[in-house]
């Protein structure tokens, strides 16, 4: 597998973090923090800072992202958000399947797909998450697990489209614990999923598409986590609130 093959791509994802004023601070800080990155750069925001973020970010090097999206195109969804909202404002990414939204909001296999596919379909770009609890990985079931929420997340996502989809392999134990997968766990999932995306179509695909580790991922360990063949980048939680931390995992990678 060749890394000099596709994009290493650090993106943040802010959760229910920062008000819209908040954002703008902390977007002043991110430009210059971020402008020398040799890498993608990512930041999702919540719904009510993405205009701001469109805004403040259009002629740096900084890409926006929405943290979820609805997957039907419009109608009686009471407080849900389209993709094509999302496009009419600018954004270019979206986060699908995080593991706190199939935690806390119901989210399935079956509904993430169904969100690949409408953000796909309108245009967007889409980090699909997937990762396993600490007792499915005690039970020793995480690559099975992580490749069935792979495939099922793929169903019916064309070769074509899998140029603008990035999947983010996310332990949840490891998610907002500070107790990081060691670099060797994070690569041997990585690969995992990339032999799955082979399997699904076929080799050049598999080596051309994005897979970021994320889960505590910040300044420390970025350098060798990020050396790691099949670790294309990271998706990044607490270290994206602040510029100096997120500042230096965008420098971790640009190496
Ligand atoms: P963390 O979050 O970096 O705070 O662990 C990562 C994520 O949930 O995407």
């Amino acid at each position: 597998m060749n890394k000099a093959t596709r994009k290493a791509i650090i993106a943040g994802n802010w959760k229910m973090n920062k008000t819209a004023t908040e954002a703008k601070e902390l977007i002043s800080q991110l430009i210059p923090a971020v402008k020398q990155a040799d890498c993608e750069v990512v930041i999702c925001t919540p719904f009510t800072s993405l205009c701001t973020a469109v805004e403040l970010c259009r002629g740096t090097n900084i890409h926006v992202g929405a943290e979820n999206v609805h997957f039907e195109k419009s109608g009686a969804y009471t407080g849900e958000i389209s993709a094509d909202m999302l496009v009419d404002l600018g954004v270019e990414y979206v986060i699908v399947g995080h593991s706190e939204r199939r935690q806390y909001f119901a989210e399935t296999d079956e509904t993430v797909n169904k969100r690949a596919k409408a953000a796909l379909a309108a245009g967007l770009k889409v980090i699909v998450c997937v990762g396993e609890s600490l007792a499915q990985r005690e039970q020793g079931v995480t690559e099975e697990l992580v490749r069935m929420q792979t495939k099922i997340a793929l169903q019916d996502v064309s070769a074509e489209e899998m140029q603008r989809v990035v999947i983010a392999y996310e332990p949840v134990w490891a998610i907002g614990t500070g107790r990081t997968a060691t670099s060797e766990q994070a690569q041997e999932v990585c690969a995992a999923i990339r032999k799955v995306l082979g399997e699904l179509y076929g080799q050049a695909v598999a080596e051309a598409t994005t897979v970021q580790y994320g889960g505590s991922m910040n300044a420390g360990n970025a350098d060798e986590l990020l050396e790691k063949p099949d670790v294309d980048g990271g998706l990044i939680g607490g270290a994206s609130l602040k510029a100096d931390a997120f500042g230096a995992i965008v420098a971790a990678a640009s190496k």
